[in-house]
C-alpha cells in the first residue's frame, strides 16, 4: 500500500512538473501550409490567410498574433459558425503546424505601397 502511495505521488509529481514545463510545440511551417489548403482552412480563410472566402466570408488569419492555446481552443471550440476539428481529424501536433504556418505569413502591404489606391 505504501509503495503504490509512493509511486502515486511519484506520478503526480511529474505529471504536475511536465504540466508546468509544457510549452507551446513548436510547429513546423511548410507542412501547415500543406494541412491548411488540403483540410478546409483555405476556403474560408483564403489560401494565404486573407479572409474573405466560403459561404460565411471567414476572418483573416495572416498576421493576426493569436497565440497557441487561443488558436487550440478556436480550432476545438469555435465561437461560431467555423465548424470544430476535434483531436481524431487533427492532432494538436498538425494544429501546432498550421499555428506556425499562420503566423509565417507576413502582414498585408500598407495602402501606400498600393499605386492604384494613391491616385
Ligand atoms: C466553414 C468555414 C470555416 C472553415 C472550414 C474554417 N474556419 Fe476558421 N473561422 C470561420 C469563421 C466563420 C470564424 C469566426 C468565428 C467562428 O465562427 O467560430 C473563424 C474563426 C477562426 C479563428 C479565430 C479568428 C479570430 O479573429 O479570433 C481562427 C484562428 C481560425 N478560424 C482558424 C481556422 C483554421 C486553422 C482552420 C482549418 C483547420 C479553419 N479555421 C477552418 C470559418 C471557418
Amino acid at each position: 500500500m505504501t509503495m503504490i502511495l509512493r509511486l502515486s505521488a511519484v506520478v503526480l509529481a511529474l505529471s504536475v512538473s511536465s504540466a508546468l514545463a509544457a510549452e507551446p510545440p513548436k510547429g513546423d511551417a511548410a507542412k501547415g501550409r500543406e494541412s491548411y489548403l488540403t483540410k478546409g482552412c483555405s476556403y474560408c480563410h483564403g489560401t494565404v490567410g486573407q479572409g474573405g472566402g466560403g459561404r460565411t466570408g471567414g476572418l483573416r488569419l495572416a498576421n493576426m498574433d493569436i497565440g497557441y492555446e487561443a488558436f487550440l481552443n478556436q480550432l476545438r471550440h469555435p465561437v461560431n459558425e467555423m465548424p470544430p476539428y476535434v483531436q481524431s481529424a487533427m492532432p494538436d501536433a498538425e494544429v501546432a503546424n498550421i499555428h506556425a504556418y499562420i503566423s509565417s505569413l507576413p502582414p498585408p502591404p500598407d495602402v501606400k505601397s498600393i499605386p492604384i489606391l494613391n491616385r
